[in-house]
């Protein structure tokens, strides 16, 4: 019979891709999803720690659960609730104080053992904690994906973070830097692309200090690994995300110039734009160290468009340093960012800095960085006005007869195309901008004939 199963993402794109990766692992024992939590059979909550904010959600929605949970009891039946992800790994033993109905705290490296988990849950009741690093590697245990959602799928090939910015929890939580080896990450790429997927977004937190096992006892950079996918029939579009600055090799940037199906737009975090801010936040860049790889990237792709994360209100930044960010922002012209409040995180070093910001100023700053950032995006959007872009169609638009896609760009495109048009990537002219999505008209050929897409094998 089969069960139904409910998870809810929080935080980062890995995270989204762990729980897919979490329901292949419960199909085979009769698990499937579905999008309402309230007549579901188990909940997995895929936590983020990353701000304040993102964790207390998980102890909100948690409440709620523990109601469908009696709720479901009273009705003779039962829900096991998991939390899963970066609140799990940090605070496993708080959210079983908290939380004491919750069945299940595993962290991120832990999901491949899920089913185990579930069948002892069921058998004997009790609360399960795994939140080891195993010596066993995860991604050996998973099955192939053999589900891609909208044409456009995800492909964890680094976890882990060595580079302790002073602000961030992520090398607590995810703990130290590991790549996939080479063939691993093709050999879900070449499903993946039978799976229907004409996109893929590499993802590791570290992405571009990917060091994976090659053929030949050799270890391949990010940049190779980029070559590699792109001979993938089927696979049209590589992306990948997220990647620290002084990790950029020249490979990577060779990448940019030498392989089309990489998109022109690249996440590049700088997070401020003081060097005396960056130092504090053990960046290992500066602000002309940043400007000099942007320049080394357009140079190698002239149709290079960047985004950004960046902190306002971190420990001791003044007026000035925020100008300075203001003044970065404004110079490279980041057509997309996150930009967030400093927000204090247990553990880290930051958090027992001196001269922590007042809210109210944080506040302030971040609505002036974000109108600055908003009017960019508004002049980048602008400015597709009258180009012609190839756009993959990957869903439906609320109007009929409406079809929305992805500009290179990662624009949201609306166009009006006929629903046998979904999965192509076609020229469209750009004729409209809005904030946040363009308006595509007088549709051309697929660029990609149907008949190529339907000839891939595995
Ligand atoms: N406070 C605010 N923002 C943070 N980030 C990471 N840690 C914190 C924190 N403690 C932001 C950084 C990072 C992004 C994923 O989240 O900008 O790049
Ligand atoms: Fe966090 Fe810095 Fe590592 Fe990024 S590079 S995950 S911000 S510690």
């Amino acid at each position: 019979m089969t069960k139904k199963l409910h998870i809810k993402t929080y935080g980062c794109q890995m995270n989204v891709y762990d729980s897919a990766r979490m329901a292949d692992v419960l199909a085979p024992i009769g698990y499937s999803t579905v999008d309402d939590p309230s007549g579901a059979d188990m909940v997995i909550l895929n936590t983020c720690h990353i701000r304040e904010k993102a964790a207390e959600k998980v102890f909100s929605d948690l409440g709620r659960l523990r109601r469908i949970k009696d709720r479901r009891r009273e009705e003779g039946s039962d829900m096991i609730i998991a939390v899963a992800g970066c609140v799990a790994q940090a605070e496993g033993v708080e959210i079983r104080r908290r939380a004491p109905y919750v069945d299940i705290v595993l962290g991120p490296q832990t999901y491949h053992r899920l089913p185990e988990m579930v069948a002892r849950v069921s058998r004997a009741g009790g609360v399960i904690l795994d939140t080891d690093f195993p010596q066993e590697s995860k991604f050996d245990y998973l099955p192939a994906p053999n589900r891609v959602e909208g044409f456009s799928a995800f492909l964890t090939v680094q976890e882990g973070c060595d580079k302790f910015c002073t602000f961030c929890v992520v090398p607590y939580t995810r703990g130290g830097e590991f790549s996939r080896p080479g063939a691993e990450v093709l050999a879900e790429a070449r499903h993946l692309a039978v799976a229907g997927a004409r996109e893929i977004t590499l993802l590791g937190q570290n992405v571009n200090n990917y060091h994976g096992a090659g053929h030949a006892g050799d270890e391949w950079p990010l940049g190779r690994l980029v070559a590699e996918i792109a001979e993938i029939d089927g696979i049209e579009r590589i992306r990948y995300t997220t990647s620290y600055p002084a990790d950029v090799d020249d490979t990577l940037i060779a990448a940019h110039r030498d392989v089309p199906k990489l998109m022109p737009f690249l996440h590049l975090p700088v997070q401020a734009g003081s060097d005396r801010v960056l130092a504090a936040m053990n960046r290992r860049h500066n602000v002309d160290d940043y400007r000099c790889l942007v320049e080394r990237l357009r140079a190698a792709r002239p149709d290079l468009a960047l985004s950004t994360d960046l902190i306002v209100g971190f420990p001791g930044e003044t007026d000035e340093d925020f100008e300075a960010t203001l003044a970065l922002v404004a110079e490279v012209q980041f057509v997309q960012a996150y930009s967030f409040k400093y927000s204090p995180r247990p553990g880290t070093p930051a958090a027992a800095m001196p001269n922590q910001v007042a809210d109210g100023i944080k506040v302030e700053r971040l609505a002036r960085l974000q109108t600055l950032l908003n009017n960019l995006q508004q002049a980048f959007n602008e400015s597709c006005i009258g180009r012609l872009m190839p756009v993959l169609l990957d869903r439906p638009g609320r109007a009929p007869g409406q079809l929305v896609g992805r500009s290179p760009y990662m624009q949201p495109v609306h166009v009006s195309a006929a629903a046998d048009l979904l999965g192509q990537i076609v020229d469209l002219r750009i004729e409209n901008a809005r904030p946040n999505s363009l308006e595509g008209a007088s549709l051309l050929a697929p660029v990609i004939p149907v008949a190529d897409v339907q000839g891939i094998q595995a």
